[in-house]
């Protein structure tokens, strides 16, 4: 079921969004060389508890973090930990929402550690942009195939791949809500969009082949070829005047 949110939940929701935005600007700005994964994850929970929010993952389906931080090859849902060490050169995908007045925000980005190669932030690029292209075609009377539809030409088109195994999704009351939004698809296909819907778009981009693997922690999602990836999302609203990004500060 599709859940349409009203002009007043929308508002709620945009706070909930303001406070995941923070925490993520805050987690990205504490991304530098030397620095755990675990003190990033601790900056995140701190900020949104202080705002009045609630983690959106911790304890979501057994997660125990506020944030899911993944490194490199790491596509999506790394655990935080303090051995684990920021090195320069490292790419940092930051994944987090805050649950605020009943409703989800969420949102993600990749942050450079330090100086990182040429390849490395032409894939960083690459897949904000293609969230943007992904955004532009959340419209009334659209479909959510144009969605996936466009993230995928503007990926593929400079030589990289989108994960298949995970999905964007409705956000709302509930951190996951239908419809799911692929990355990928046909134009003019599937569900067809309307105001009030509430959507996560998140590309999840690899340098190498689509494929991914999970660890035997159950949890952190990787590149099956150990090539690169980047993840970028935000909480976007469907609206008569054309999609509204929820997750901004
Ligand atoms: N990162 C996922 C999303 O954006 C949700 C995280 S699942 C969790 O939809 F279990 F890690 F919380
Ligand atoms: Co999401």
């Amino acid at each position: 079921m599709i859940v349409l949110k009203t002009g007043r939940e929308l508002e709620i929701m945009r706070e909930a969004c303001r406070i995941s935005a923070g925490a993520l600007q805050i987690a990205g700005k504490a991304v530098e060389p030397g620095v755990s994964t675990a003190e990033i994850n601790n900056l995140a929970e701190q900020y949104i508890l202080s705002q009045g929010g609630i983690p959106s993952f911790k304890n979501y389906q057994g997660y125990p973090a506020t944030a899911c931080i993944s490194i490199n090859n790491e596509v999506i849902h790394g655990i935080p930990n303090a051995k684990r060490i920021l090195k320069a050169g490292d790419i940092v995908s930051i994944d987090l929402g805050a649950k605020y007045g009943g409703y989800h925000g969420d949102n993600a980005a990749t942050f450079a550690c330090g100086d990182i190669s040429d390849e490395a932030k032409r894939l960083i690029e690459t897949t904000k942009e293609s969230l943007y292209e992904g955004i532009k075609k959340a419209v009334s009377g659209g479909r959510v195939g144009d969605i996936g539809n466009a993230v995928q030409s503007y990926v593929e088109a400079r030589g990289y791949s989108v994960v298949r195994k995970f999905v964007g999704h409705g956000v709302g009351s509930e951190l996951h809500e239908s419809p799911e939004i692929p990355n990928y698809g046909t134009a003019g296909r599937g569900v067809r969009l309307m105001p009030g819907m509430t959507i996560a778009i998140e590309p999840m981009i690899n340098a190498g082949g689509s494929d991914v693997k999970i660890l035997p922690d159950g949890w952190t999602v990787l590149t099956s070829d150990g090539s690169l990836s980047a993840h970028f999302e935000h909480t976007v609203a469907i609206t008569s005047s054309g999609p509204k990004i929820l997750t901004l500060i």
